[in-house]
């Protein structure tokens, strides 16, 4: 009984269940980057290859890239000097703007969620006044289920976002586990040992 128990809990740690339901947000996240941010936003910390750290396959991460080398970062499709004359700013790069932020993807999240149409008919945005980007998703415009849906590309963005401001926090949480295992399988051993030591002693 008991050491089923400690092969289940040993088991646990080391074949978590996490990241599978995350994973695919990220993963949709992602699409929404590149298909919609980065038409204006560089992330140049992010390269096409650590697209599969989050689960895509070469042949979807080839798909994504199209003419692009795999080793590329992802650049924004405008150039910085058209972008000057477009909007009168050059969009920062998001790879590290979930960490540039107090509230990190939070914050991203009620920004791009954030614009609304004022009295005058014009657009503007709650978190951000006078924003220069332009509200990409049309929120101020939809009805509440191209509401619901704006807010679930939102959420699926920032965790990207999340997720690029630290590509490697998933690798520290696996190794993590590991280490806790490790613990957890050498606390055990010792308490087996310290058993057979106090028997020997207690036969004197
Ligand atoms: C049409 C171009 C364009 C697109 C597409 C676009 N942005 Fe922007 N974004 C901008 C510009 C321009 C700024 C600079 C705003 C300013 O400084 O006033 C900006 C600024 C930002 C900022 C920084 C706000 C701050 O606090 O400084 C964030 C975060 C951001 N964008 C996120 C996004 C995300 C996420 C997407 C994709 C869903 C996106 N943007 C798509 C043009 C764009």
């Amino acid at each position: 009984m008991r050491k089923s128990r400690i092969v289940g809990l040993l088991f646990c740690l080391v074949f978590p269940l996490s990241g599978q339901s995350e994973e695919t947000q990220v993963q949709r996240g992602a699409h929404v980057a590149l298909e919609v941010c980065n038409a204006c936003h560089s992330l140049k910390y992010i390269k096409y290859d650590d697209l599969m750290k989050i689960g895509f396959t070469k042949a979807q991460v080839d798909a994504m890239r199209g003419d692009k080398e795999m080793g590329a970062p992802l650049l924004s499709q405008m150039a910085p000097q058209d972008e000057l004359g477009m909007f009168g700013t050059v969009p920062p790069d998001l790879s590290l703007m979930a960490k540039a932020r107090e509230g990190g993807a939070h914050y991203i999240y009620s920004m791009i969620t954030g614009f609304y149409t004022d009295a005058k008919g014009q657009t503007q945005n709650k978190v951000f006044p006078g924003i220069k980007m332009p509200d990409v998703f049309m929120i101020a415009q939809a009805d509440a289920a191209g509401k619901a849906a704006i807010e679930k590309k939102a959420r699926d963005v920032s965790v990207f976002l999340a997720w690029a401001s630290d590509p490697q926090a998933e690798d520290r949480t696996t190794l993590g586990k590991y280490v806790i295992a490790y613990f957890v399988f050498l606390t055990i051993l010792l308490f087996f040992l310290k058993k057979k030591i106090w028997k020997k002693l207690g036969n004197h």
